[in-house]
């Protein structure tokens, strides 16, 4: 959460503008305020510019200048206002530091620092580290004061800071993402890559532990234990401007939804050596654990009734419940950690819990060069590309449809999984046509008013109802409530009124007739049933119909939800690509 981004020799002496235009680039990762500071050609002080609220299409009036470090801020401590917005500055003007993370121990260090007389303009956790840098600077030198501050900082904490005298950008990382980007004469530094792809594609993902510096003759990375300089080895992503661009869409959102015709089918070309070494694994008597947040925890229930499918029981705990049930896992279990970022702290601590007890992780991950992915014995990297809707799309069926190729390859039949997936982005592509979205379109502008809607499923779909629901509730914000099938008469048939919309997922399996037993019921007490589904049937008041894909039916119809949540929420006025409250990765407990 919160996104960083910093420049060194920006070849137009615009910093400032050039660190906005990055920053826009980055706002999926928080939304409540942004912040931009700048080292002016001729001043004697850093300048400051910050504001709440989104950036949208904001300019800023900072003054020219070759180095400009911003900030988009997610609320934690501190509300949301302007003097709380990053980033925050030192009693001279001379230090402005931005911060990605919570400094646990942040009230002890501002009582001394207020005894020794500095004065604080914010109530943030992160000013008091531009004031204890301030402090130490002036017995030491600048590397030293902020190497030394930053390990006096208790939680996990990616820091960046700007500083006039030297004119450098210095940043520390401990639990959150940083990220250096190499241009020709150019030096960037963000907490994602999307903020300089623009200009290059050579990086440099920090470790915990690490620092670098920036200046203008280049990036210096150090030891923070050591507090010694060390090789910098610098990786080149194939990723493309494309990827961190529009192109053409009204949203991000939409898309990644659209980019999913190619992404699941690129599943069927990467991992094939470890996923055979992780079957054979399975094979041999591994227990096999399943986590996640969010949708990833979605992804990890999904898999589960997919490894039941090749007669394996598997656990899907997500990540957040962990811990109760950490005790039964040993070195003979394989860990399966799902994440689109490789940065959510809950899924990082089952990781590490899991770690301890001897188990084997398997990152399944879309983001590159996250924490996740250097915890791992084995990766997993679905190639979905970078996903900046703050609504997690591709990358879910990217990992997946990847867990399914597992599945199929614990059963022997690697092969013919390839022919399913590839045949499942075939019949996507025919399927997500102009009839299917005007249909879409139509049923959103219907639904549009409506407050509570609920939603069932039985087996596969039932995590594919909890997708569907998640979806429509991030993006319009309204109430959608998922249940399996059975669940509906033991309670929750009371929400049941006349006109309720009711979605009812189903795939043409040995179980439809029971999905539409339950169908039946919430109909006889006046539901609007909403069929998707790859058939019709008298039950369905409204039908949205999907391909016909056997056991792989519930990507289409995770799709439908993708795209009525999408059309929901921008005919209620909400921002697809940034909803209420959320940040992409959720660096924080
Ligand atoms: C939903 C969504 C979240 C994330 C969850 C885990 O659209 O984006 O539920 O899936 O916060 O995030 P990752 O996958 O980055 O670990």
């Amino acid at each position: 959460m919160c996104g960083i981004y910093g420049i060194i020799n920006d070849k137009n002496n615009q910093a400032a503008q050039t660190v906005l235009e990055g920053l826009k680039k980055l706002e999926y990762r928080g939304y409540d305020s942004w912040g931009i500071a700048v080292i002016p050609e001729n001043s004697i002080e850093i300048n400051v510019d910050k504001h709440i609220g989104k950036i949208g299409e904001a300019k800023t009036n900072l003054p020219s200048g070759l180095i400009a470090l911003g900030h988009t801020r997610w609320a934690t401590h501190g509300g949301v206002t302007d003097s709380n917005a990053h980033p925050h500055l030192d009693c001279n003007k001379k230090i402005a530091v931005i911060h990605n993370g919570i400094v646990e121990n942040y009230q002890e260090i501002k009582e001394e620092l207020i005894k020794k007389c500095h004065q604080f303009v914010s109530e943030t956790d992160t000013e008091v580290i531009a004031h204890q840098i301030e402090e130490k600077s002036k017995s030491k030198k600048i590397n030293e004061a902020i190497f030394e501050t930053f390990k006096l900082l208790r939680g996990s904490n990616a820091i960046a800071v700007l500083d006039f005298d030297s004119k450098t950008i210095i940043a520390c990382r401990n639990g959150s993402p940083l990220v250096v980007g190499l241009g020709s004469s150019q030096f960037f530094l963000a907490s994602d890559v999307p903020a300089f792809l623009k200009e290059t594609n050579k990086v440099y993902f920090l470790n915990d532990g690490e620092a670098v510096v920036l200046s203008n003759s280049g990036v210096k990375l150090f030891d923070l234990k050591a507090e010694k300089e060390k090789a910098l080895v610098s990786q080149v992503l194939d990723w493309k401007l494309e990827d961190a661009e529009k192109s053409g869409y009204p949203h991000f959102l939409l898309k990644e939804i659209y980019e999913q015709l190619k992404t699941i089918p690129k599943t069927t070309s990467i991992n094939e050596n470890e996923i055979r070494k992780l079957a054979n694994k399975i094979n041999s008597g591994y227990k096999v654990v399943l986590t996640g947040c969010g949708t990833a925890s979605y992804c990890a229930l999904a898999t589960k009734y997919f490894f039941a499918q090749q007669g394996i029981d598997v656990q899907a705990i997500p990540s957040y419940e962990f811990m109760p049930f950490s005790k039964f896992i040993d070195k003979k279990t394989l860990v399966f950690a799902i994440s689109q970022s490789g940065e959510t702290a809950d899924t990082l601590i089952a990781v590490k819990e899991a770690k301890k007890r001897g188990a084997e992780v398997v990152a399944v991950i879309n983001a590159r060069g996250s924490t996740l992915e250097r915890l791992a014995d084995t990766v997993l990297s679905v190639g979905a590309g970078p996903e900046i809707a703050v609504v997690s799309t591709k990358a879910f069926t990217s990992q997946l449809s990847t867990l399914y190729l597992l599945t199929t390859a614990v059963a022997n039949q690697y092969g013919e999984g390839k022919i399913k997936i590839n045949k499942l982005g075939e019949v996507l592509r025919d399927w997500l046509n102009s009839v299917l979205i005007n249909r879409l379109i139509d049923t959103a502008k219907n639904l549009m008013d409506e407050e509570h809607m609920y939603l069932i499923g039985k087996h596969l779909n039932y995590p594919a109802t909890l997708e569907f629901a998640l979806k429509i509730k991030e993006t319009s914000y309204i109430h959608a409530e998922p249940f399996a099938a059975g669940e509906l008469k033991h309670g929750v048939i009371t929400l049941i009124q006349k006109g309720t919309p009711c979605f009812v997922l189903a795939s043409n399996d040995e179980i439809k007739d029971e999905v539409l037993s339950s169908a039946a019921e919430i109909k006889a007490r006046g539901g609007l049933i909403i069929g998707v589904a790859p058939f019709e049937s008298s039950e369905f008041d409204v039908l949205i119909k999907t391909p016909d894909l056997d056991d792989l039916t519930i990507f289409a119809n995770i799709i439908v939800g993708q795209l009525l949540g999408y059309y929901l929420g921008v005919g209620r006025g909400a921002d697809p690509d940034k909803p209420r409250n959320l940040a992409k990765s959720v660096t924080v407990k």
